[in-house]
């Protein structure tokens, strides 16, 4: 493992997670560090490119296996041109979103393909974070808050209030199953006490 620092933020749409992921990278910054903020899909210019053909358009334009296809193009280029060189030189990379989402998304929400994720992961990702965020939120109001935004980019929060439950349940789960990675965060506070939760858990994992 490099020096560098990989931390990812996770939560179903409209969580607050972007917000917090630019809160964090914005105190390392002021503590000497160079950061890199990112966000999936897309970060790199292949990965942005991809990114357009998922987050526009017809929510059933493509199947759930081509989706994840789509996904793991996109984190590759992602990886290769951003992340990898980042961590070799030491810097700390704050991503919103990365694999979790495609294992809650396109694993247990839109499909049951959790087997697919983990082997197309094994085979061309290959890396984790070194630490990720969840922020939990009550899906009504994160609803609301992402549709409120009106970015063009609705392709996956149409598919409804069950869905963002399913999603919440899933990230819920994976927490449970890498305990040592992911640590949940209470989302329904102000972003200021969200952001100090963050700190501190990030201060607490560093030290320990
Ligand atoms: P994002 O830009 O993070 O949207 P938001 O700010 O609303 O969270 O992500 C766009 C959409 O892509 C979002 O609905 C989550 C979805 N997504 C997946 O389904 N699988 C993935 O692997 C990733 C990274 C995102």
């Amino acid at each position: 493992m490099p020096d560098g620092l990989f931390i990812s933020f996770e939560g179903i749409d409209g969580s607050g997670k972007s917000t917090q992921a630019r809160l964090l990278a914005d105190g390392l910054r002021a503590a000497g560090r160079e950061v890199v903020l990112t966000r999936e899909p897309g970060g790199s210019d292949g990965a942005e490119a991809i990114r357009r053909l998922l987050v526009e358009g017809d929510p059933e334009r493509w199947s759930a296996e081509t989706e994840i296809l789509l996904f793991n193009a996109a984190r590759r280029d992602h990886v290769e041109r951003l992340i990898r060189p980042a961590l070799a030189r030491g810097a700390v990379v704050i991503t919103d979103r990365f694999a979790d989402s495609t294992r809650v998304y396109q694993g247990v929400a839109r499909a049951s393909l959790r087997g697919l994720v983990d082997q197309l992961h094994d085979l061309v990702i290959g890396i984790e974070p070194d630490l990720t965020f969840v922020i939990d939120m009550d899906p009504e109001v994160a609803l609301a808050r992402g549709l409120a935004r009106g970015s063009g980019e609705d392709r996956f929060e149409e598919l409804g209030l069950g869905f963002q439950e399913a999603l919440r349940a899933g990230f819920f789960d994976l927490a449970l199953s890498f305990p040592e990675r992911i640590v949940m965060i209470n989302g329904a506070q102000t972003p200021d006490e969200v952001a100090q939760d963050v700190a501190a858990q990030l201060r607490a994992r560093l030290d320990g």
